[in-house]
């Protein structure tokens, strides 16, 4: 099935916006980039920075007034009742080593004048290497490529296959080795692709069945959750309460899954059941 127009969509635009911005990551990926750190591990390149500066002048150009929330530049806040979340390249790491997972992530939040909560109203994450954009608005489905998708109706954690992610900072301060670990004993197994928003997508659209990850900024989850949820799937934190953009914590599933998983979490950090890592000293060949 295809999606039906919305005259009062923000879409048509925001993937218009994404589709440019992706070619202009694909120009980049085939020169030899130059990569910069901010951090330890933490790369940068001149394709993200050149992204999100086309980002900011697109959605300037169309939407005058709007605030913008970029990885590379931060934020620009005007005051105004709409906030969009820019990834202007999720999966960095794979673009700089020439490894073709990469994307474009842009999400939509009203505010709304009584309480100031957002409501994330439309998302794009685009795969300029395959041609993907996968795309929704709240409360009208989710689409890959203007057709609509669903999350699997996979609902045994041992015969599903999940993905998950590492920061690129601060890892030796992140426990996931142990949730990767457990959940791999536990499932068909766990993909580690380098672009949270895409394996979000995955999820919406069945190939993945599930996805979590520790410590994810806004601009790498705001479209992608919304894009779960709109294709029936459902997003919590690690303990199964309310995902919000700031929580740090992000459990993706397509919902049939999801208490099994929570199960999973509340056993790992608890301790329980925990499948000693093989001690490669006793490794025979
Ligand atoms: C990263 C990717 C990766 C995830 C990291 C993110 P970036 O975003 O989404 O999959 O594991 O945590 O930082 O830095 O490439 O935009
Ligand atoms: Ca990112
Ligand atoms: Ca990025």
């Amino acid at each position: 099935m295809t999606a039906t127009a919305n005259p009062d969509s923000f879409l048509p635009a925001m993937s218009a916006i994404a589709r440019e911005a992706g070619a202009l990551l694909v120009q980049y990926f085939h020169q030899h980039l130059k990569v910069e750190y901010k951090g330890d591990a933490d790369l940068v390149t001149a394709a993200d920075r050149a992204s999100e500066v086309l980002i900011r002048e697109r959605i300037q150009q169309q939407f005058t007034g709007h605030d913008v929330l970029g990885e590379e530049q931060g934020l620009n806040d005007q005051g105004s009742e709409y906030r969009w979340y820019v990834d202007p390249l999720d999966g960095t790491t794979n673009f700089a080593h020439g490894f073709p997972v990469f994307s474009v992530s842009m999400a939509l939040e009203r505010r709304t004048p009584d309480n100031g909560q957002g409501v994330r109203i439309a998302g794009v994450v685009y795969d300029p290497t395959r041609d993907e954009l996968f795309s929704a608005e709240q409360g009208r489905g989710a689409h890959l490529n203007g057709e609509k998708i669903h999350v699997s109706q996979i609902a045994k954690l041992n015969e599903c296959l999940v993905a998950t992610g590492f920061p690129s900072h601060k890892r030796h301060k992140n426990p996931n080795i142990y949730f990767y670990h457990q959940i791999t004993l536990r499932t068909h197994g766990v993909r580690r692709a380098g672009s949270a928003a895409l394996d979000l997508c995955c999820v919406a659209s069945g190939r993945f069945d599930g996805f979590w990850e520790f410590n994810l900024n806004p601009w790498d989850t705001a479209a992608g959750v919304l894009i779960v949820e709109e294709a029936g799937g459902q997003v919590s934190r690690f303990d199964g309460s309310p995902f919000e953009l700031n929580s740090r914590e992000t459990l993706a599933s397509n919902g049939l899954l999801h208490q099994a998983l929570l199960h999973e979490f509340k056993e790992v950090f608890a301790g329980r059941g925990l499948e000693p890592l093989p001690d490669p000293r006793e490794y025979k060949r």
